[in-house]
């Protein structure tokens, strides 16, 4: 059957099913990389910071809703960053991205991605990134299709 795709800014009543689609991207990053290990009271948190992100006017959250079902199929989530140093100096950071296992490869994800990037130019960005685990190999596919390119190293040494 084809499923039937709609693509808005989140809003308060999306909590719940958002948060929980965060909470998996965590989960998924855990699995990919130990480095990653998720916090107790993960659902929680991910409710909180679902919530600050939908009010705050420095990002902006963007669901895939299922038109036959009303379910939230995926999600995006950016922040907007002045690079202050540097041309262009408004820049938007991809901080979540996560389509459910069983809507993958129906071009949700590229509908979220051109959703975000049409408000981001609205925001004023003039560059679009993400930072993800190195080793997932679904966003490494994604990006790469999509034309990104590397930009950044993160380095990391272990203190404990
Ligand atoms: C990355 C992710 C959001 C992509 O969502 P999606 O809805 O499956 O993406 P699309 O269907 O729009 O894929 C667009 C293109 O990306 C590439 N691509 C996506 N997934 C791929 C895979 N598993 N293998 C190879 N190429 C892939 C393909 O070129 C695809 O086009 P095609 O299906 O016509 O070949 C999804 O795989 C996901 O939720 N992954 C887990 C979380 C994650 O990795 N998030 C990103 C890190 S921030």
């Amino acid at each position: 059957m084809v499923v039937r795709i709609s693509v808005r800014e989140a809003t308060p009543n999306d909590l719940e099913q958002v948060s929980a689609l965060i909470a998996r991207l965590k989960m998924l990053n855990e699995e990919l990389d130990p480095h990653y290990k998720v916090v107790e009271g993960l659902q929680e948190i991910a409710k909180e910071y679902v919530e600050e992100k939908i009010k705050s006017e420095k990002s902006r959250v963007i669901v895939a809703v299922n038109e036959q079902t009303g379910e939230i199929a995926g999600v995006l989530v950016y922040d907007i960053v002045d690079r202050r140093f540097y041309m262009p100096r408004i820049k938007a950071v991809i901080t979540e991205f996560y389509v459910l296992p069983r809507y993958r490869r129906k071009r949700i994800g590229t509908l979220l991605l051109e959703k975000a990037e049409e408000l981001a130019r609205a925001d004023g960005a003039g560059m679009l990134t993400v930072i993800y685990p190195s080793g997932n190999t679904l966003a490494d596919a994604f990006y790469k299709a999509k034309g990104f390119i590397d930009l950044a190293y993160e380095k990391y040494r272990s203190l404990l």
